[in-house]
């Protein structure tokens, strides 16, 4: 009885999540032969494809697809912004590329407290919440290492979309909508993110963007100048010197972005690669994964009250470790090893209670030490037709990032410093306490919970997955991989199905509505958990490719995205 309530549930939420987004377009998975690419929105997607059949490879579309992004989803998509790339090419290589922003030269550990208070309007909302941009230099560096076509050739389509603009969904123009008070806050936001006459953005509305095709031109000619130097650079900083931000030329100019190994952990037979520090996800991913090794989920039964409580209680102790021990690897000491070591997850699982919710005051962080052996970022997965895959994830942060266009070059400017520890004890935006290892330090990356992941067996690819929506992008992204190889869910079905999410702080079981049954929500208390229900856990544009080597993209119906392929 319970398992048809559990499945006339999951159908129960499919159907009020396409009905919440009404007019979206909304994609379910479809299966290609050859390639497939699957993002937030239909024009990257469809970017992305023409890359492909141009003869580029997966990077190639890749880089098309975020420039894309930075035209036809400008709440997450961006040039402003930061984000991470996962890579596993068909000859085995996996590697990884960080192209987070970072703390400005000028940043101090107190900049974003007066008086002794944290100031958080002023690390989300005002010129000094944005870090130095990361995704130009990150483009360009794949390109370069990885792809087959020009930077101009793979720019094109991204251009065309700024210049001759596209027609808004309803969904888009809800976005540009809700943020209007405070793009009219900036002459410049309010030339681009507005309607001249006022009146709100209707679907369908036609939405240019000339400036914005002009600075992609400059990168598209220039490469890294085009953005980093030259006439973006000062137009970048015009606008910190107009509202009182310290991003410097200096910054601009000296910014890389970094390749580095991904955090690889094998589970089941799949071997995970996914995003290591400055991102979270890899590390909180790995010792959930490793926490619930002793335990049978699939006897437990999928969102059963006995799997609820259990995998909450190993989210509750991996985000602890999270703010207690991560942050920039090139600034911090990250007992990475040890946190991954089967004896340490153990050791942090010793005090869970089958009937008793553990209280995140009382878990704190773990010891890993004594095992010294070992609605705001978009996320889009791509394979192509010789099996090199790509996840890429990337952010302004708040959605529109900090609100604030640079004038004259019709972007907006990224709020990614809210990621740092403003000050410990202080929650972040995403209602995240943190630690002192991710203190703001000039040139610093601030912790991310961006976690592009590949997953393979015998060195091919199978599944391409990651998310949107802050530290529930480890949660999302960890429920797919669940829900795939632990309950054998299809592509979609994994990526439909409500999820559930607790970070440690707040000490709260986020569940999506009508994703819980009645009883179990009525157990799950017994227990002491203190539920809250939420909008979408995540928004996961997901790849599966099966046995036979068929490609399964699988959009979020949480938004609006679309897979294309052939
Ligand atoms: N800005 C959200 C994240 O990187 O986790």
């Amino acid at each position: 009885m319970r398992t048809v309530l559990r499945i006339l549930l999951t159908f129960v939420f499919v159907l009020t999540a396409q009905s919440e987004a009404l007019f979206a377009q909304i994609g379910w998975a479809k299966s290609y032969q050859n390639a497939v690419v699957v993002t937030a929105e239909k024009h990257a997607s469809k970017v992305g494809k023409k890359i492909l059949q141009q003869g580029g490879n997966a990077v190639d579309a890749a880089v098309a697809v975020q420039f894309a992004l930075a035209v036809t989803e400008p709440r997450a998509g961006n040039i402003g912004g930061g984000g991470f790339m996962v890579l596993h090419m068909a000859d085995g290589g996996t590697t990884s590329l960080d192209f987070r922003e970072r703390a400005p030269q000028k940043a101090t550990k107190d900049m974003f407290i007066k008086d002794g208070e944290y100031q958080p309007d002023l690390s989300r909302r005002s010129a000094l919440a944005s870090g130095v941009p990361g995704v130009v230099d990150g483009m360009i560096k794949a390109l370069e290492r990885y792809g087959n076509l020009p930077l101009e050739t793979v720019m094109a389509p991204a251009i065309k979309l700024a210049r001759e603009g596209y027609p808004l969904t309803w969904l888009q123009a809800q976005d540009l909508n809700d943020k209007a008070e405070q793009f009219e806050k900036y002459h410049s936001s309010k030339k681009y993110f507005t309607k001249k006459d006022g009146s709100p953005y209707q679907e369908g509305d036609l939405f240019v963007q000339k400036d914005l095709a002009n600075t992609l031109d400059r990168i598209s000619r220039m490469g890294r100048d085009g953005f980093y130097s030259g006439v973006t650079a000062d137009r970048i900083i015009n606008t910190m010197d107009e509202l009182g931000g310290i991003i410097s030329y200096s910054d601009l100019k000296n910014y890389e972005s970094k390749w580095r190994d991904p955090v690889t952990t094998t589970i089941k037979g799949f071997n995970l690669h996914i995003m290591p520090p400055p991102s979270s996800g890899s590390i909180a991913i790995a010792q959930m994964l490793t926490m619930l090794e002793d335990y049978n989920l699939k006897e437990l039964g999928y969102n059963s009250a006995e799997y609820v409580h259990l995998v909450t209680e190993v989210m509750r102790r991996a985000f602890a470790d999270r703010a207690h021990f991560l942050g920039d690897p090139d600034f911090v000491n990250i007992p990475q090893l040890e946190l991954l070591t089967e004896k340490y997850n153990q050791q942090r699982m010793e005090s869970f209670n089958w009937n008793k919710a553990s209280s995140s005051d009382s878990i704190s962080h773990g010891d890993p030490l004594q095992y010294q052996e070992s609605k705001e970022t978009t996320h889009f997965s791509i394979v192509d037709k010789n099996g090199n895959a790509v996840g890429v994830t990337t952010t302004l942060n708040g959605s529109f990032g900090n609100k604030i266009a640079v004038d004259g070059a019709g972007f907006l400017l990224n709020n990614e410093m809210d990621d740092f520890t403003a000050q410990p004890g202080e929650p972040n935006m995403f209602g995240l306490i943190q630690g002192k290892a991710n203190a703001v330090a000039p040139k610093k990356r601030m912790l991310s919970s961006m976690s592009p992941t590949i997953v393979t067996k015998n060195d091919t690819t199978r599944m391409v997955l990651g998310a949107a929506g802050g530290p529930r992008i480890i949660t999302a992204t960890f429920h797919n991989f669940l829900n795939m190889t632990v309950f054998g869910m299809e592509p979609q079905a994994a990526n439909s199905a409500p999820r559930f999410h607790h970070q440690w702080m707040p000490d709260k079981l986020y569940y999506e509505e009508f994703g819980l049954s009645p009883d179990t929500r009525e157990k799950l208390k017994e227990w002491g958990h203190t539920l809250s229900a939420t909008g979408g856990v995540g928004r996961a544009h997901t790849i599966y490719i099966d046995d036979n080597g068929l490609k399964y993209g699988s959009p979020d119906p949480r938004g609006d995205g679309t897979a294309e392929g052939y």
